[in-house]
């Protein structure tokens, strides 16, 4: 059967294409602006809690006070994690798999939670996240889960499940703005995946898998570890021109800079780091924080040097290392703490994908031969 072709314009890396109508964000590259569900992201980021703009996001309205308190209740009685589903991250720890691959996995197994209706599996791919990730955070240190506390909100028991303390008001508020901040994010690649798999009629397990494996990449979530460990590399501002100039020199990439779409600064870098800054106020990392200023500042300037006319300015990236660096979290949890707020996006996406559901199936042009004939295995 052959394909009929509605466009041979081929758009590599699909720039500039428009895959689907959404109420969830809106991301203006020229303007430097996000919008989520109707909220500047300035507005909201630093004062919903995370259970707040969820809400928000899957259901367009904020809660009211008892919606809200019913949702929280909803998503604490999810927080467990099946047996089976802790096994394996005491095998994946033993292995010292990468946190994001064991997070990927261990979201597959909540299929065994037995829940086929896509509200339920709604609640339970969140409500689990924080569950996942603190688990297998503290087998890595060699130390056994904490059980979930209901008492707590979402990012309140994901730091006291991590730590094994109740972290204070000003950590959770920093955690809480950062969940807000990553929560949507337009036609990202993940979120695009999930939009994919949903739209094949799948279910919401799958579809949030398959979104997984597109944020590892470090193009798109997997950013953050080395942005930070290249701010430590650079130990000292005076050691900042040089270190980048050289890095710029034999063409790699300097990472949480350069954006798809935003051609001004990332808005979601300014509540960052305007995050990171209240919370940095009088601790121990309040250097570090002037640091990455000053490292920043080099880094844009000479980005400007030598690619020029290509704009690349500070992403969401940059700032999400010093804020989750503040929060005593490990590398190698930055970017599974990425999908704990950003599943929420992918959820409400795959919902509006199937309220107006059209597989998602684009073409392809080939430029291969089509006159072989076949030699048989004995005369190759
Ligand atoms: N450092 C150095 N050069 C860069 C950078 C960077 N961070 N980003 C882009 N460039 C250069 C490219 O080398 C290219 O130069 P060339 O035309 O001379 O070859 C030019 O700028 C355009 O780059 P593209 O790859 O075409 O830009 P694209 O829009 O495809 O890429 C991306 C965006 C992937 C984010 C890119 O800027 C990058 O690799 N950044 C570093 C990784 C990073 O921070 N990722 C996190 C992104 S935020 C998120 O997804 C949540």
């Amino acid at each position: 059967m052959t394909e009929t072709l509605t466009s041979t314009k081929l758009v590599t890396g699909l720039e500039g294409v428009v895959a689907a109508e959404t109420r969830l964000s809106s991301v203006d590259g020229q303007a430097g602006e996000l919008i989520i569900a109707g909220f500047p992201v300035e507005e909201l980021a630093g004062q919903a809690t995370f259970e707040e703009t969820v809400y928000l996001l899957w259901h367009d309205r904020l809660p009211d006070a008892q919606e809200l308190i019913s949702f929280r209740a909803a998503l604490a009685a999810r927080r467990d994690l099946p047996p089976a589903t802790l096994d394996l991250l005491r095998t994946a720890a033993a292995q010292r798999v990468a946190a994001i691959d064991a997070l990927r996995m261990a979201a597959g197994t909540l299929s065994l939670q037995g829940a086929d209706d896509p509200e339920q599996q709604a609640l339970t791919l969140l409500a689990s996240f924080p569950t996942i990730i603190a688990a297998y955070g503290r087998l890595l240190q060699g130390e056994e889960p904490l059980a979930p506390r209901p008492e707590l909100g979402h990012a309140a028991n994901y730091l006291f499940m991590l730590f094994g303390r109740t972290p204070s008001p000003e950590h959770v508020r920093g955690l809480e703005t950062y969940l807000n901040t990553v929560v949507d994010h337009g036609m990202n690649a993940s979120t695009f995946t999930a939009r994919v798999i949903i739209s094949t009629q799948s279910d919401l397990i799958s579809a949030v898998v398959g979104a997984l494996g597109a944020l590892k990449g470090p193009l798109h979530g997997g950013a953050p570890g080395p942005a930070l460990d290249m701010v430590f590399e650079i130990g000292d501002a005076a050691n900042a021109e040089r270190y980048l100039r050289r890095k710029l020199e034999q063409g790699e990439r300097l990472m949480g800079f350069g954006h798809r779409i935003y051609k001004v600064r990332d808005p979601r870098a300014e509540v960052l780091s305007a995050a990171a800054a209240r919370m940095f106020q009088g601790n121990g990392h309040q250097a570090l924080y002037q640091l990455s200023r000053q490292v920043e500042q080099t880094a844009v300037a000479l980005l400007a040097e030598y690619k020029p006319g290509r704009n690349l300015q500070t992403n969401v990236e940059f700032y999400t290392a010093l804020l989750l660096h503040g929060l005593d979290l490990t590398t190698d949890l930055f970017t599974p703490t990425f999908a704990i707020g950003r599943v929420a996006g992918w959820i409400a996406h795959c919902f509006e994908q199937q309220q107006l559901n059209r597989i998602i199936r684009p073409q392809s042009v080939y430029v291969g031969p089509k006159d072989r004939s076949w030699t048989p295995l004995r005369a190759r």
